[in-house]
């Protein structure tokens, strides 16, 4: 039963102690947010572990992210990761094969003139071709940060896999919409109006389809329907969703700006569903819907739940460890000069 499973794995915390690290995204379901030892973002949970000295860490969240965390570790802390089919959507748009052609045509086009930046939430091959090329991973909470950099190393930017991420904050940095092209994977070419020369910043055209759900009819709808609503989303929305909100932010910024705002006020969130209804609950003082009525939950992340968190931990305790993430070490070795380019940034 569940109250069986819960108190097996609190038992096993018990008995590891120090020697075990469970961090856990903010999408992570309510169950097993219960036996985090830390939550937050994906800029948070990097940083959380680079600085764990637990030998076991189980990742509560995606696979991109527990590959961060194996990274940022020493080689003898083991990283697990609950359930393997945890991947991300948005991630797997962009494999290195593709980026590698990328590449080359796009060196053709523009020459060396560009810095390839990485959203974290990308495989680790991504992170060592940018980290390899003096580029750098973000996170939507130093994207600004992080695209501001690179355009003092080069006078154009490829930024992957998100488009939504890196256009919301390449316009937001003065970039017009005009001067930046798409880079489509699946027919090798680049989407552009315009003239070529004037394209400065490259978005992969990847997206996460768990934000593409907040919709411009969503808005429309809620300011006829609730015109005393403020609207925050999360920046791997659309163009269009970020520009019609009235406020946007990472994961972080989104939490913040709710524990931050009066008694009484009316939130619309534009985020995963599993963060919105934690935060209704945290503030009932406050009114507080999806934007989507339809919830959105990111369905991959949901896969980490109580029976999973306890295999993981049961498999440290038999001694016979299920689903360790282990990055390639010449692929860690380029990936953690994107990662410490970030980290150094947030
Ligand atoms: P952050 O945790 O950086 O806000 O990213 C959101 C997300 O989609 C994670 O997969
Ligand atoms: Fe990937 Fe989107 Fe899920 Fe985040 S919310 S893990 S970007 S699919």
């Amino acid at each position: 039963t569940e109250e069986e499973m819960k108190k097996r794995v609190t038992e096993i915390k018990a008995k590891f102690g120090e020697e075990l690290f469970i961090p856990g995204h903010h999408y992570q379901k309510d169950e097993v947010v219960e036996f985090a030892d830390s939550t937050g973002d994906s800029l948070q949970l990097a940083q959380a572990a680079a600085y764990t000295t637990a030998t076991y860490i189980v990742f509560c969240g995606v696979h991109f992210m527990a590959e961060t965390a194996d990274i940022l570790t020493k080689k003898d802390q083991v990283v697990i990761l609950p359930d393997m089919r945890a991947g991300c959507s948005m991630a797997d748009m962009a494999d290195i094969y593709q980026t590698e052609r990328a590449w080359v045509k796009l060196l053709n086009l523009f020459g060396d003139t560009m810095l390839p930046l990485t959203y974290v939430n990308s495989t680790a091959a991504i992170k060592a071709f940018c980290g390899e090329r003096g580029g750098a991973t973000v996170t939507s909470s130093n994207a600004h940060k992080m695209v501001e950099w690179a355009f003092t190393k080069k006078e154009r930017v490829l930024f992957l896999p998100d488009q939504h991420l890196g256009r919301n904050t390449a316009y937001d940095l003065g970039v017009p919409l005009e001067e930046m092209g798409v880079w489509n994977p699946i027919t090798d070419t680049l989407e552009y109006e315009g003239e070529l020369d004037n394209v400065k910043v490259i978005l992969w055209k990847g997206h996460c389809s768990v934000h593409e759900k907040f919709t411009i009819e969503n808005i429309e709808h809620l300011r006829s329907t609730k015109p005393d609503m403020n609207i925050i989303v999360h920046p791997e929305c659309t163009w269009e969703v970020v520009q019609m909100s009235d406020d946007s932010g990472s994961t972080k910024k989104i939490i913040e700006t709710i524990e931050n705002a009066p008694s009484g006020s009316k939130w619309a969130i534009g985020t995963e569903m599993n963060l919105v209804n934690r935060i209704i609950q945290q503030h009932p003082d406050k009114e507080i819907i999806s934007l989507n009525p339809n919830m959105c939950p990111c369905l991959t992340m949901n896969r980490i739940d109580l029976p999973h968190l306890l295999w993981a931990l049961e498999s440290i305790e038999n001694g016979d460890i299920i689903n360790q993430i282990s990055v390639e070490d010449y692929i860690a070795k380029q990936a953690i000069a994107a990662l410490d380019k970030m980290l150094a940034n947030a």
